[in-house]
């Protein structure tokens, strides 16, 4: 699908990944819902895009809540009178690691990460199946596909979106609608902070002191995941698939 002129939501859009995301969709004419739990910095992606001649708007959606999502999809419907594009992109690290850490870690993780795919998978197809077609882009993570011994919850919730990518692939013939998932290596974003936030002081200390030493690893940039889900929207032939994007090495579609 060529993004110009079509109506595109990102989740998680106000930092990272999702803030490089909606500016190449946007760069490419699509006009953009861009969402996040902090509207603040959604607004700033949003600002960001019409400074270079985008069309966008922002909106504070939580995607753990289903009623949140449903809000957004309607959103994109009723400000830009449909949907073609959704990149649910918005994750956090569970923090301290299972099986120690308390129960709020691993049910927020799993509410965020599963549910909130679950929830724009539901919603988004809904108002797709009215144009006739749409793609989808998941976030999952290289940890979706290999062990993750620092946030075993972590690689567990992105290994459940790597396998609803591929197990959605009937949705091309049944609706006209593609889904794949991206799954990058370590990214330089915020996501550590972000997922920390909501932690006690102690839970923040044990989370970051097993997460000392990853700044020093090869990173991707965001606009490197960027590229590789433009290339997902661009391709029609790509569906059901993981597209594997680590620091160094070439893009593995599987
Ligand atoms: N950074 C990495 O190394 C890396 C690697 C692989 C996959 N990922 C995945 O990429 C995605 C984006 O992460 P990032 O690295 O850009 O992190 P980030 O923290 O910079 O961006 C994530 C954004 O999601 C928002 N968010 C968090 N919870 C939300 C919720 N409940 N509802 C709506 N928005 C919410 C945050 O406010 C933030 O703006 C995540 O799914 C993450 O798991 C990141």
């Amino acid at each position: 699908m060529t993004p110009e002129g079509k109506v595109a939501v990102v989740t998680g859009a106000g930092s990272g990944i999702g803030r490089a995301s909606a500016g190449a969709l946007a760069k490419v004419g699509a006009r953009l819902l861009a969402c996040d739990i902090d509207y603040e910095s959604a607004q700033q992606t949003v600002s960001a895009i019409e400074r270079n001649g985008g069309k966008a708007f922002a909106l504070h959606a939580d995607v753990s809540k289903p009623d949140d999502v449903k809000r957004m999809i309607d959103a994109a419907v009723s400000r830009f009178g449909g949907l073609d594009i959704l990149h649910n992109n918005a994750g956090i690290l569970s923090g301290p690691r299972f099986p120690d850490s308390d129960p709020s870690c691993w049910m927020r993780a799993i509410s965020v990460n599963i549910m909130g795919v679950l929830s724009g998978i539901h919603y988004g197809t809904e108002a797709m199946r009215q144009r006739g077609c749409g793609v989808i882009i998941n976030t999952a993570s290289i940890s979706g596909l290999k062990p993750h011994f620092s946030d075993p919850v972590y690689a567990a919730t992105k290994a459940a979106v790597v396998n609803l990518t591929r197990s959605l692939a009937f949705l091309k013939k049944e609706a006209n609608i593609r889904v794949n998932c991206i799954c990058p290596g370590f990214v330089r974003t915020d996501l550590e902070s972000h997922s920390a936030a909501v932690l006690d002081p102690e839970a923040q200390r044990r989370f970051r002191s097993r997460r000392a030493g990853f700044q020093d690893l090869p990173a991707l940039e965001p606009d490197d995941i960027a590229r590789a889900v433009m290339m997902l929207i661009n391709e029609d032939g790509l569906n059901g698939k993981a597209c594997i994007v680590e620091p160094g090495e070439p893009w593995r579609v599987q």
